[in-house]
């Protein structure tokens, strides 16, 4: 699986964290920036990743700010994204058992990168379980 990482200037050295030690892991990451921590726009980042996750098979997201809301909230303006925002591992789990989030956002001034670690773990190595909650995940789609 390709793991398509971002954040802003907020996020940035969470994300780069997570970038490493998704690779420890054997992961394939694709670092959509920022490159530092000059300040930036987060909204650009996030549209940026979601839309890289829509184009790319086999893929998922993870986007990191200051508190993961303002990425989270950009990244669902994008149709077929479905990002959400954990602060705990369970939340984590059951986002991708039940929603089938294609992002995880997270926030390095809320999370601290052990925890932030375990929530990633805990996202990546559930599975959705389909069913009842794709019929729900087709709903979100309806207009
Ligand atoms: C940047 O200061 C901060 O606003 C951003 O990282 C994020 O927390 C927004 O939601």
């Amino acid at each position: 699986m390709e793991i398509i990482i971002g954040s802003d200037h907020g996020g940035y050295r969470l994300k780069e964290e997570i970038a490493e030690y998704l690779k420890t892991k054997g992961h394939s990451v694709f670092n959509a920036g920022t490159y530092s921590t000059d300040s930036c726009d987060y909204p650009v980042i996030a549209k940026e990743v979601a839309r890289r996750v829509l184009a790319t098979a086999n893929s998922k997201g993870i986007l990191v700010c200051g508190t993961g809301i303002g990425v989270s909230i950009a990244a669902n303006k994008i149709k077929g994204i479905r990002a959400a925002h954990c602060t705990d591992t369970y939340t984590a789990r059951m986002t991708m058992q039940h929603n089938n989030s294609n992002i995880l956002c997270l926030g390095e001034r809320v999370t601290g990168s052990g925890l932030a670690l375990d929530i990633v773990d805990a996202w990546l190595n559930a599975k959705f379980e389909g069913g009842r909650h794709q019929r729900r995940i087709d709903m979100i789609e309806e207009n």
